[in-house]
């Protein structure tokens, strides 16, 4: 198997003070390959922007690991190595009118990364390159950005991280703010921009539909703990643990028949009996490439439906 480009191995982020910790992301581990749209799927709360945070350095972690591209960045880190991976990791965000400065223009806001990279003509010169990159005008950068609509927004938002010419990108709900007409393009824009790049994105949202476009992985993740991670296809055609298969059946199908006679699953947490150390649940390969956390009795009947359904 390849190098992974980032590797978290075993991360947890704790919020609050020592006395009321919140434990918001817990004991997660994934890797993702150079070149690959890795997902990350959850409902509100579940802890995808602080695992993204986390990997951009805003966060710190409370324990575990995140190796980029061999090297260790969470916790304490060289300079040097604080300035690369500033360069290399860059997160674009779902909503791009409260990410981008409304006060600056464009080419401030496209250069803000690269302001002491390069002298003003080149930098000119990279604005106006990232622009077209991302299908705008090069005459955009003398406006601000209140003048454009959502979907040159992101565009804008996407410059500004491709301009830093990065590796890895944390897209965080890059479209979900977006209109539903203009949402393709982006999704398009993204992954023409991979496959020109060799980027490689931790793509995270909570709509199951579009990841299902876009995702080769996807890893679900439950108030902090990653549940089930696979490869697309095999998370939608045998999703293993409950919450995924909740996740799924909520997801539109297309024959109006089924779907009007479809009988949405609830996902009940209580479920699982955790409590005593024996029955302390795992996260555990049960078939190749494919993960799932549970406990002993539980990845028993796991491995079961697999082989009743494979
Ligand atoms: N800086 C912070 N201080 C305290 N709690 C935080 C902080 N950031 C996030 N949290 C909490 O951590 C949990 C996970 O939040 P996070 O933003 O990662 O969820 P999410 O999966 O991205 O949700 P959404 O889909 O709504 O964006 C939430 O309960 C949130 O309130
Ligand atoms: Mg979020």
């Amino acid at each position: 198997m390849a190098e992974p480009l980032l590797s978290v191995k075993n991360l947890s982020v704790v919020f609050g003070k020592r006395r009321h910790p919140f434990v918001a992301v817990n004991d997660v581990s994934f890797d993702i390959y150079r070149g690959e749209t890795f997902g990350l799927v959850g409902e509100s709360g579940s802890g995808k922007t602080t695992i993204g945070r986390a990997i951009i350095r805003v966060v710190p972690t409370a324990a575990g690991e995140i190796i980029f591209d061999g090297k260790q960045i969470n916790n304490k880190i060289s300079k040097a190595l604080d300035k690369e991976v500033t360069h290399r990791i860059q997160m674009i965000f779902q909503d791009p009118m409260a990410s981008l400065n409304e006060r600056a223009k464009v080419d401030y806001i496209v250069s803000e990364g690269v302001y002491h990279r390069y002298k003003k003509p080149e930098r000119e010169q990279k604005v106006e390159q990232a622009l077209r990159d991302v299908g705008l005008l090069p005459e955009f950068a003398s406006r601000f950005p209140h003048e454009f609509s959502g979907g040159q927004r992101q565009r804008i938002g996407i410059a500004r991280a491709l301009i830093m010419e990065p590796d890895f990108i944390v897209a965080d709900e890059p479209i979900s703010a977006l209109d539903v007409s203009i949402r393709a393009q982006v999704l398009n824009l993204m992954s023409e921009l991979q496959k020109q790049r060799g980027l490689t994105y931790l793509f995270i949202s909570h709509d199951l539909s579009v990841m299902r476009f876009i995702c080769d992985r996807i890893a679900v993740i439950h108030k902090g703990v990653i549940v089930e991670l696979s490869d697309t296809e095999t998370l939608f055609k045998h999703p293993l643990h409950p919450y995924t298969r909740a996740l799924l059946s909520a997801v539109p199908m297309p024959d109006p028949i089924s779907e009007r006679e479809k009988v949405l699953e609830v996902y009940d947490p209580g479920q699982h009996d955790y409590a005593s150390p024996e029955n302390k649940p795992r996260f555990v390969e049960i078939e190749p490439g494919h993960f799932i956390h549970g406990n002993t009795s539980e990845l028993k009947k796991y491995a079961k439906m697999l082989g009743k359904d494979a």
